[in-house]
């Protein structure tokens, strides 16, 4: 119905466009036509889910050092709160989580082992994080860092 409506308007705006009287009055803003969902490319999806798969990782690889280390604790019922946007021990007044962000990210230097922030995580010699994980792990900074 909407459509109808609006094109109905198009319509006595073109046909007052060719008028060549006086100079109509202020036009009426034509009603905003429903968006078509289907040919929307702006809609995100999100399929990095936090606790299974991100909280998982810190479970298996981190948590064995953590706590003592870092004063963080990344057992999978703590990490969340101990990371997303929390002021790191070592390298303040940087974050360890900044979401959207992995530059702004402690945590994201010290896994990607760039060296910015010191010893990479986890440390040589310790279980290392497979691709698959480090790609987890960056999309879920990516995506925001959610609590899903
Ligand atoms: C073998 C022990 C060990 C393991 C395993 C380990 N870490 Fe660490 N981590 C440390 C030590 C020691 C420090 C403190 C020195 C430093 O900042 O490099 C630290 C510091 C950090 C910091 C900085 C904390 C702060 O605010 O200063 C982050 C972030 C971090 N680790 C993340 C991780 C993550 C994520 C994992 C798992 C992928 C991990 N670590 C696994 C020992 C470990």
């Amino acid at each position: 119905m909407k459509w109808f409506i609006t094109i109905g308007v198009i319509l006595v705006i073109a046909s007052c466009a060719k008028d060549e009287g006086p100079v109509p009055m202020p036009r009426p803003v034509p009603p905003v036509a429903p968006i078509d969902t289907t040919t929307d490319t702006t809609i995100v999806t999100i399929d990095t889910a936090y606790f299974t798969e991100v909280a998982a990782i810190f479970h298996a690889k981190c948590w064995l050092c953590h706590p003592p280390y870092g004063g963080m604790d990344l057992i999978p019922s703590e990490a969340y709160v101990n990371l997303v946007n929390v002021t790191s021990t070592n390298y303040a007044p940087e974050k360890r989580v900044v979401p959207g962000n992995l530059d702004a990210s402690v945590l994201w230097h010290k896994v990607s082992g760039d060296g910015i922030y010191g010893t990479m995580m986890p440390p040589p010699g310790y279980t290392q994080l497979t691709l698959e994980e480090l790609q987890t792990i960056q999309d879920w900074i990516d995506q925001g860092a959610l609590n899903n």
